[in-house]
Parts: C-alpha cells; sequence; structure tokens
C-alpha cells in the first residue's frame, strides 16, 4: 500500500471495495492548492466544482489549514455533555456576521436541513399553535436539500426517492420561482409552519429565480405567519458573489442554513441560525450531535470566514462571475453545441444544446479534463462551472481558453 498508485488502480480499487453511490468523472487527485489539483500520475487542473462549492477558499488554504493543525493538538472532541472554549467563540463569531441570536451547530449540510425542519416544526407547536402532528411545510419542486429519508421524501428526483419509502409526510410542494403557486399554497393549506428554498437551485441546474422572487416570498410568509428557511448550503459563503445569495435581495431568513464551504473545504461544518423567539424552542435533550460543535471545527470555521473577509471572496466573486458569463455568452454565440449561461457570482452553468438523456456533457467534461480543466454534469444537458473563488483573473482566462478549446473539438 505505500507503493505509488496508478489512476487505474485507484479506480479499480474504489469499484470493487466502495458502495457504487456515485459515478465519478475517471480522474483520481491525490493533492490540491488554490485554484488546482493534480491527479496521482502528477497532471495539474483546474478545479472547476470546488467540491459543490465546499472548497471556496481555495485548496489547502494555509490561514485555515494552520488554524485546523494548531486546534489539532490542543482538544479535538469533547461532545456537548461538557463545555469547551472554543464554541462559543465561533457562536459570537458567527451571530455577529450573520445576524442571528444564535447558531445550532451541525456537521453535514443534510443534518442542518433536518436541524431546520425540526425547528419549524417545534415552532409551529408551541409557538404558532399548529395541532400537534399537523405542520406542514412548503418546498419546491426539484429542490436538493441532501439525502436523509425525510430530505428525499420531498424530492421530486426519481434516483433520490425509488424505493427508499415509505416517506415522511408534512411537505407540500409547489412551482420554484412562482409567486402564485406560494400565495396559493399559503391561502389554500391549512397548518403551514414554513417554506423552505434555495435561493438558487444548485444541483437543478443552477436555477437563478427572478429579481424580486425571494424579497416577495418572504413578504408573503411574513404576511401567513410562516417562517422563510434559506437553505445556503451551496449558495452562502460568497459562492453567489454576497456572503450570502439572500443578501442580493436584502432577505433576511427566519432560518438560515448553512454547510459546506464553513468548512473551507477542509472538515465538515454545518449551522442553523436564527433569534431567540424560534431557536430557544430547542431544549437540552430534544436535538444533537456528537460532533456538532466540537472545538476542531470552530477554530476551522473561524478561520474560514476569516479568509473569505480578509481576501474579499465575495467582491471577487461577483467581479469574476461577470466575466465569466459575458466570456460564456460570447462561446455561446460561437456553438451550436451551447444553448446559454446563467449563475450569479461564480456559480454558473452552461447548457448544452442535446437532451437530458444524452452522453454530450458527459463527453464533454471528460474532454474538459484532457484539457486540464475538471468540472461535472448536472443532469444530462447542464455543466456547472464553480472554481475556488481565490481565482485571479489571468486564472479565468486562461479556463475561459480551455472551455473554448474544447467546444471546438466537438
Ligand atoms: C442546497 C443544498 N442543501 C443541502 C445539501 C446537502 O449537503 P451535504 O451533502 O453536506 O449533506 C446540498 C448538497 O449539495 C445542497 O446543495
Amino acid at each position: 500500500m505505500t507503493k505509488p498508485m496508478t489512476s487505474a488502480q485507484a479506480i479499480a480499487l474504489e469499484n470493487q471495495y466502495g458502495a457504487h453511490n456515485y459515478h465519478p468523472l475517471p480522474v483520481v487527485l491525490s493533492k490540491g492548492e488554490g485554484v488546482y489539483v493534480w491527479d496521482v500520475e502528477g497532471k495539474r487542473y483546474y478545479d472547476f466544482l470546488s467540491a459543490y462549492s465546499a472548497v471556496n477558499q481555495g485548496h489547502c488554504h494555509p490561514k485555515i489549514i494552520g488554524a485546523l493543525n494548531q486546534q489539532a493538538q490542543i482538544l479535538n472532541l469533547t461532545s456537548r455533555a461538557f463545555y469547551n472554549d472554543m464554541l462559543g467563540k465561533q457562536e459570537k463569531y458567527m451571530s455577529e456576521l450573520f445576524g442571528y441570536d444564535k447558531l445550532l451547530p451541525m456537521n453535514t449540510g443534510a443534518e442542518a436541513v433536518e436541524t431546520a425542519i425540526k425547528l419549524t416544526r417545534k415552532w409551529a407547536y408551541e409557538v404558532k399553535g399548529i395541532p400537534e402532528e399537523k405542520a406542514n411545510i412548503i418546498v419546491c419542486e426539484n429542490n436538493f436539500h441532501g439525502r436523509t429519508t425525510t430530505i428525499i421524501s420531498f424530492s421530486n428526483d426519481p434516483d433520490a426517492r425509488k424505493n427508499f419509502g415509505p416517506y415522511t409526510p408534512g411537505f407540500i410542494k409547489i412551482e420554484y420561482n412562482n409567486l402564485k403557486a406560494l400565495k396559493n399554497a399559503l391561502e389554500t393549506t391549512e397548518n403551514v409552519a414554513g417554506f423552505l428554498v434555495e435561493p438558487i437551485q444548485g444541483e437543478a441546474g443552477v436555477y437563478v429565480p427572478s429579481e424580486g422572487y425571494l424579497q416577495k416570498a418572504k413578504a408573503l410568509c411574513e404576511k401567513h405567519n410562516v417562517l422563510f428557511i434559506a437553505d445556503e448550503v451551496q449558495t452562502g459563503i460568497a459562492r453567489t458573489g454576497k456572503l450570502l445569495a439572500v443578501h442580493h435581495e436584502n432577505v433576511v431568513p427566519d432560518i438560515l442554513i448553512m454547510g459546506k464551504a464553513l468548512s473551507g473545504g477542509v472538515y465538515p461544518i454545518s449551522a442553523v441560525m436564527a433569534n431567540d423567539d424560534i431557536m430557544n424552542v430547542i431544549k437540552p435533550g430534544q436535538h444533537g450531535s456528537t460532533f456538532g460543535g466540537n472545538p476542531l471545527a470552530a477554530a476551522v470555521v473561524m478561520a474560514a470566514l476569516d479568509v473569505i473577509q480578509d481576501e474579499k471572496l465575495a467582491e471577487n466573486s461577483d467581479k469574476l462571475g461577470k466575466l465569466f458569463r459575458s466570456e460564456m455568452g460570447k462561446l455561446v454565440e460561437k456553438y451550436d453545441l451551447l444553448k446559454a449561461v446563467r449563475g450569479k457570482g461564480l456559480l454558473n452553468a452552461v447548457l448544452i444544446n442535446d437532451t437530458e438523456e444524452s452522453e454530450t456533457a458527459w463527453n464533454i467534461c471528460l474532454k474538459l479534463r484532457d484539457n486540464g480543466l475538471l468540472a461535472k454534469p448536472t443532469h444530462g444537458n447542464i455543466i456547472r462551472f464553480a472554481p475556488p473563488l481565490v481565482m485571479n483573473k489571468e486564472q479565468l482566462m486562461e479556463c475561459v481558453k480551455i472551455i473554448d478549446k474544447t467546444f471546438a473539438e466537438f
């Protein structure tokens, strides 16, 4: 096992001993730094996925790794049976940065979404006065909020759902980006507790809602005393050109869900934030996680958020995102294969002129890999482009050249 491994060997090992719950692009990575990753044969690539937007600060950011290393030698895990001297600092830091009274720490995005659902239901029964067991949460079609049994219960992706039932009840699905549908659901459904929404639907293919959608949706929720719950797991932490995607519309969610890039791409950290009137419904013993709120995570998250602010990554994402979409717009004009480009900040997607069932986007991603850039299709005909936010203009323009060259080869 100490011998260097070839890509073929590494892939064969995973195929034999690992569950086949993913279909990775055939490339085996063994090193990362900033916007680059290297495969086991030493070839360098631009990372244009950033681990689904978890590596916004770039691979192995020295400040984040420094904080990780320093804390790792002092104290890592106490569980919440005892206090530790780091969690309170993280909670204060994030309360001040995001503007909420309180934080509930978890580890993964799906766990944070589950936490938000539990919080919403408990608030509905204990504060709003909905009869027990009757709370409904409105969600959107084509949502992606994670993989737990409850979350996939309200997915409409057959792969995510089929044969995992029986499903958790209490969710009502409406069309995304449709205020009339939301208004109608709020007016005609009994016992609505919350509206759970992604500010941009990432996994669905980077669907950016119409301007004003989030603000008007929030106002409708307020009118009906329904909690507006924003899942910023993918869109948050500067990815879309602001610290949070809801900031584009000056919306303050009642419950804010974050994950992925809170970790700086090094250690799983997620969080739910809310004000006291909501958060205080959770009492000791009613929710938790062995690893949630550990001191190592606290050190990492504070360093990860320092980097976002110190290096002005939201501003960089906004600036480079505009440049990227304008350059991709030129390629859409140039190649029939490309239908459109859409996105916000450095969360973007190009639509390939082929059917969802086609292999075209996959084959393009293979060619992009050969040309030194890693991206992955989301659905059969959409390719997401989401590089680390530490990219500079020269690097971005080199990537545009790689993408142009790749389309020219088709
Ligand atoms: C919007 C959104 N919510 C939740 C999740 C789930 O996060 P995790 O994979 O960390 O459980 C994801 C992951 O892609 C996501 O994009």
